[in-house]
């Protein structure tokens, strides 16, 4: 097989080497990046008349046509030339002869890659933070649509407090803010511009950087050409804010399960993102809550294959960095596409309030209250734990619930009880006691709302 750059060569590549070298069948994905880069170089070549300025122009024009022809599918990348970049240049000086041949002055494939990764991620992000917007709004109508709704909140799976189901979805409105954030800085330091640190120690020639920069929206250039090739730290921050990310919507995505399932009865998913069985003419699955689910562990694998293939590496560009695409873009699709296909199911949530305000009935979650209530008058609460402990037995034993007893069976546990305490055992008074900034009473989570929603179309991409 022939040699790339092959004029130090006398001998032949192994027929294998270019099924492990070729990373066009990944990369032929930045082109368009990668020829953005390139007209940017290029023009700054001209300006600075490092090249002829008409050479300039000749290139410029050669790749905008590959441009248009790698977007119309009309342009055939080769294994054979290696990667995105080996195949571009071919192209131009296939087309354009000579004047081709002078793109790649002052630059290396190894600050070309920093740029085209630095600029498709760029891109991503942006996408990513107009997705979590999407999905944040998408979690506010449902919980505005559901505002009055009560349902068990839990601790170890059980029932503990009754809460607001706007509150419950408000915590995850919370949870993709600081994804938002967490996108928002690792964009910050994506965008700088490697380029010119041609394959590690900077060049020679009198390029202008900041010209390049300005082209390319960077507003800063990298300080330290070593770095600047070696570095790949954007990418794992990506990588891990994108895990985090699928964490929270894994988490999401297991109480949607939970909620769908007869015994709980909470809510039903939308035949377009439910399946049915082949064998089970009943079954109406969630398969994209469970396949968001198992995706989040593909995320997590891409961010542990980008840092094992960091650990060793000295400095400063190692072949082995080749390898970062395909987490990277996994990661990226990946995630895309699960906030993009949970954006689109959450209308699609039916609520069973009914159902959920019956649950919350369930599990004696009027205990907490009713010890506050005894402590409230004079008794140590401590002391109110271990009465009401014992109301919650009997209550068991007799089959019934707290609000059910009345006031006499109140009166043998504790003088201390009233008439009126029945009065504050109703699951809207109880969750409308919790009025602290956070809490889930009505009045606080409408602001809290309000205040999300303003946020976030105030801040939205
Ligand atoms: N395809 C290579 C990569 O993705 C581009 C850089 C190649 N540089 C080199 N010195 N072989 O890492």
């Amino acid at each position: 097989m022939a040699k790339l750059w092959g004029g130090r060569f006398e001998g032949q590549a192994d027929a294998l080497v270019e099924a492990l070298g070729q990373s066009v069948s990944l990369d032929a994905r930045l082109a368009p990046w990668d020829i953005r880069g390139s007209i940017a170089h290029a023009r700054m070549l001209g300006t600075c008349g490092i090249i002829p300025r008409r050479d300039a122009q000749k290139i410029i024009a050669g790749l905008n046509q590959i441009a248009k022809d790698i977007a119309d599918g009309a342009f055939v990348f080769e294994p054979a030339l290696e990667d995105v970049h080996t195949n571009i240049e071919s192209a131009l000086v296939k087309r354009i002869g000579d004047a081709g041949k002078r793109l790649h002055t002052g630059r290396s494939r190894n600050d070309q890659i920093a740029l085209d990764v630095r600029l498709w991620l760029r891109d991503q992000i942006d996408a990513v933070l107009a997705q979590l917007r999407a999905l944040q709004r998408a979690l506010l109508d449902m919980a505005e649509a559901h505002i009055g709704v009560i349902l068990p909140g839990c601790t170890h799976l059980q029932h503990a407090q009754p809460v607001l189901l706007a509150h419950h979805l408000l915590a995850y409105v919370e949870m993709l803010e600081r994804d938002y954030e967490r996108f928002s800085q690792v964009q910050a330091r994506v965008n700088v511009l490697p380029l010119g640190s041609a394959a590690l120690a900077g060049t020679p020639y009198p390029i202008d950087r900041e010209m390049v920069a300005r082209e390319l929206g960077f507003p800063r250039v990298s300080r330290n050409s070593m770095d600047a090739v070696a570095d790949r730290d954007h990418l794992i921050e990506f990588c891990a804010g994108a895990a985090l990310c699928m964490m929270h919507l894994s988490r999401w995505c297991e109480e949607l399960i939970l909620w769908s399932t007869p015994e709980y009865g909470f809510i039903e998913i939308g035949d377009a993102f439910t399946t049915g069985s082949s064998i089970m003419p009943q079954k109406k699955n969630p398969d994209v809550a469970e396949l968001v689910r198992g995706k989040t562990g593909r995320v997590y694998g891409s961010l542990l294959t980008l840092l094992t293939i960091m650990k060793g590496l000295p400095l400063t560009y190692n072949r082995d960095l080749q390898e970062d695409k395909e987490p990277l873009f996994d990661a990226s699709d990946t995630l895309q596409l699960c906030l993009a296909v949970l954006t689109r199911m959450t209308p699609e949530i039916a609520v069973h309030a009914g159902r959920m305000q019956e649950a919350a009935r369930e599990g004696f979650m009027e205990a907490t209250d009713i010890a506050d209530y005894l402590a409230a008058r004079g008794l140590p609460f401590r002391e109110a734990h271990e009465i009401v402990g014992k109301m919650v037995r009997y209550c068991i034993e007799q089959g019934k619930r707290l609000p059910d007893l009345t006031p006499g069976e109140f009166g043998r546990f504790s003088p201390l009880f009233q008439r009126d305490v029945l009065k504050q055992l109703t699951l809207h008074g109880i969750v409308s006691k919790r009025n602290q900034a956070g809490g889930t009473a009505p009045a606080r989570v409408r602001t809290a709302l309000r205040k999300a929603r303003r946020f976030i179309d105030k801040t939205g991409k």
